[in-house]
């Protein structure tokens, strides 16, 4: 008869293994994602505040601010949204939870919309803004807010990215 090589699966190791969602993206401990998440919330959000100031005073100076902000926080969205999907992909506790698949999806619209929002400006940004850019400001405002909140969500109601405390001895 044949030697064949059974394996088995340890049920407390398996176990083990799913509840393991430390950060690995990490610079000295601390989560690349979230220190990086800062940039893309924040200009984002200064996009809209910018267009609806350029719509108030007709200056084009806010137009004009609005594009670089479109372009940083678009620029600053994918490279946040790479250190996310690595962390995504290599630790399985965090593969496992159907809520960190739920924050790519909605990343992922995110990231579309301040794309196309930075790309519709890139020619004339003092006509790009309205009606389209405020509109879509507007909608990536608000999808920023939710992402952002569901990340929250993540580490504060599923432990996400964080870091267990050290086994006592
Ligand atoms: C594109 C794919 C993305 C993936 C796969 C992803 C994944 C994750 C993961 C796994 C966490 C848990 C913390 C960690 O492990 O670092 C997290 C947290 C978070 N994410 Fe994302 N993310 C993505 C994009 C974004 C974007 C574009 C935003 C910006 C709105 C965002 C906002 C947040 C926030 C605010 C947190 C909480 C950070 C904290 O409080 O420590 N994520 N994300």
């Amino acid at each position: 008869m044949q030697d064949r090589k059974i394996e088995l699966n340890d049920p407390v190791d398996e176990h083990r293994a799913l509840h393991e969602t430390e950060s690995r993206i990490a610079l000295a401990g601390h989560p690349l994602h979230a220190m990086l998440v800062a940039f893309p919330i924040a200009l984002t959000m200064s996009v809209f505040g910018t267009d609806l100031l350029y719509w108030w005073t007709g200056d084009a100076f806010w137009a004009r601010a609005a594009g670089w902000a479109a372009f940083g926080g678009f620029l600053m969205g994918v490279i946040a949204g790479i250190t996310g999907t690595v962390e995504l992909l290599v630790v399985r506790g965090i593969r496992n939870r159907s809520a960190s698949w739920t924050h790519f999806i909605l990343a992922v619209m995110l990231l579309s919309i301040m794309g196309a929002n930075w790309a519709h400006r890139i020619g004339d940004y003092v006509a790009a803004v309205l009606p389209f850019g405020l509109i879509l400001s507007a909608i990536a405002a608000g999808l920023t807010a939710v992402t952002g909140w569901h990340g929250g969500k993540l580490v504060f109601d599923y432990q996400i990215g964080t870091k267990m405390p050290d086994e006592k001895p």
